[in-house]
């Protein structure tokens, strides 16, 4: 699919080079629009989070997946973005929200992502994942970062297949950085794209 480059409002001109000073700002892409989630987001949330394949990959999604639990991450998400510690966007194609999408920069920036159930298939977290590297990469970015890296559970071929596509290289397969809910450290596969990489598909991912 061609690939337009993501055009960014609000950081340029925002006197937030500090992320510590962070204000959410929005990103587009040819076919979405990304921007922090709102309480009027809530409710496609919950909804999108009855899936249980977000709960299978997602630890963080655990069911019940309650209204409450909807609000607490919309609340979550203000704090990243506050903090500057996570920048989360709510992905949007035509007005609805569709995912999430966001930049994990406490240890090292980690890319994650989620899209519900009757939006996958169409390409849109390529896409996503292509605006928000466009921004992170973009050396005029007073926050960029030279390097981004990508995990998800083993055998996840839907994000696998993302990573790969983007142009990620895959790193192999070992005990996830973030623990489960139990407080296990699940086998996960690792990815990382660094600022000058190509976005083409590398050698070296598997298969199945
Ligand atoms: C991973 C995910 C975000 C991919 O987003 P997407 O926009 O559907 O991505 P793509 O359209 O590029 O499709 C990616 C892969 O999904 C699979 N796929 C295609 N159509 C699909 C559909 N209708 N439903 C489910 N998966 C589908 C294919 O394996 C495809 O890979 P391919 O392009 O090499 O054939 C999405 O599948 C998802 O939200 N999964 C559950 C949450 C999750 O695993 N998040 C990542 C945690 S690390």
């Amino acid at each position: 699919m061609p690939r337009s480059r993501a055009s960014t409002t609000a950081w340029a001109s925002s006197p937030a080079a500090d992320a510590s000073l962070m204000h959410p700002f929005e990103l587009r892409t040819e076919r979405l629009v990304l921007s922090a989630p709102t309480p009027d987001d809530v409710e496609a949330i919950h909804e999108h989070c009855q899936d249980p394949v977000l709960s299978k990959y997602i630890p963080a999604i655990t069911q019940p997946y309650t209204l409450e639990k909807a609000r607490e991450f919309v609340a979550f998400t203000e704090r990243g973005w506050a903090s500057g510690e996570e920048l989360t966007w709510g992905i949007r194609a035509d007005g609805e929200f569709v995912g999430v999408i966001s930049l994990r920069r406490v240890t090292a920036d980690d890319i994650g992502f989620w899209l519900g159930a009757k939006h996958r298939g169409q390409g849109f977290m390529p896409e996503a994942v292509h605006g928000v590297l466009d921004w992170a990469f973009d050396p005029a970015n007073p926050l960029r970062v030279e390097s981004v890296g990508w995990e998800c559970l083993t055998g996840n071929m839907a994000s696998a297949s993302v990573a790969r596509k983007c142009g990620f290289t895959f790193e192999g397969e070992g005990a996830g950085r973030r623990p489960d809910a139990g407080g296990e450290h699940p086998l996960s596969w690792r990815g990382r794209i660094d600022a000058g990489d190509a976005r083409r598909v590398k050698a070296g991912w598997p298969t199945a």
